[in-house]
């Protein structure tokens, strides 16, 4: 068997489909809002790439550092001979894990983007010929099913993106990892940490202005997808805390009234002036939470490690 093969779960018409639906959802209603999934075209990718060296965006540095200094406790602890990660993106951090991982026969990269997982995918079989590589196109939260592959798996789920995810989202989501997991498997899971506000706002307005253009990248996603006219330079960048919810919020501010059309779905969509569409939500985490929340999904807790600084944290877990 060819140590390369590609699944495809997702229909290939599934996106076209849900994008429409999130936004005759999103902008029919008040507030507006576009679930965050939309930013990740091939330049919001791109964009989001640079987000990760920005000096304000700590997340992808903390989580490395954490990596690199657990990669063999992890090994050790789980022993896994599958490696599965969500929303694998470019695998860049993946690497410090397969490296660490001597016994690992398959790795099951899972994304919606064919092109992510096949350009990772040549890199890591160049370097480990003996691996085996399941890529799976699939959008993780509709629910997942996995090809049959040697346990112990390690289900890897990095970046902090479960903060993308509103609360009662997680815990449907948390609940669909769990029935993945087989005694013995284990759930790798990266999520930021509730720190001091400025740190946090940094983090998602930073002072080259990258953040402000991939939070306007979804704008031009839609006029590209719906035929829609929406002027990015029309819309301001405004991130905040949410105090309450501990979650960061991205939003695009009108800066006038205007109308803006989306002929695909034939709609024309108002903004009154100052008016927020939210575009993201991204929680912040603590260590009770995430210990209440998984153990909500049937799992336990067993490992938690932070960078030095205490900014992010990786979590094993297990089934109960
Ligand atoms: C990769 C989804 C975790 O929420 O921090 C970065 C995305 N948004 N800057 C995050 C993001 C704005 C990122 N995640």
């Amino acid at each position: 068997m060819s140590p390369y093969s590609v699944t495809r779960t997702l229909p290939v018409h599934a996106t076209a489909a849900d994008l429409r639906t999130d936004v005759l959802q999103g902008l029919g209603r008040t507030p507006k809002s576009l679930p965050p999934k939309w930013f990740y075209d091939a330049h919001g990718s791109d964009l989001f790439e640079q987000i990760t060296v920005l000096p304000e965006y700590y997340p992808t540095r903390a989580e490395r550092e954490i990596l690199r200094a657990r990669a063999d406790e992890i090994a050790h602890v789980t022993r896994a001979r599958t490696l599965v990660e969500l929303g694998s993106g470019s695998s860049e951090k993946t690497r410090i894990l397969l490296d660490a991982l001597p016994e690992l026969h398959t790795y099951l990269p899972v994304d919606v983007s064919e092109s992510a997982l096949t350009s990772a995918a040549d890199g890591l079989l160049a370097e480990r010929p003996a691996l085996t590589v399941h890529a799976l196109i699939a959008d993780f939260t509709r629910g997942l099913t996995l090809p049959g592959t040697p346990g112990p798996r390690l289900l890897a789920f990095l970046g902090g993106t479960l903060g993308n995810l509103l609360p009662e989202e997680r815990a449907v989501f948390l609940k669909s990892l769990r029935a993945l997991l087989r005694p013995g498997d284990a759930l790798l899971l990266g999520t930021d940490l509730v720190k001091d506000e400025s740190t946090l706002v940094a983090a998602y307005d930073d002072a080259a202005g990258v953040t402000a253009a991939f939070n306007k990248n979804v704008l031009s996603v839609l006029n590209r997808e719906l035929d829609a006219d929406f002027d990015p330079a029309d819309f301001a960048h405004v991130a905040c805390w949410d105090a309450e919810h501990e979650w960061i919020e991205m939003r695009l501010r009108a800066r006038s009234a205007l109308t803006v059309k989306i002929r695909e779905l034939g709609l024309a969509v108002a903004f009154e002036e100052g008016e927020e569409l939210r575009t993201e939500v991204s929680a912040k985490f603590r260590r009770d939470g995430v210990r209440e929340e998984l153990a909500s999904a049937a799992m336990e807790l067993k490992h938690w490690w932070t960078d030095r600084e205490g900014r992010f944290a990786l979590s094993l877990s297990v089934p109960d």
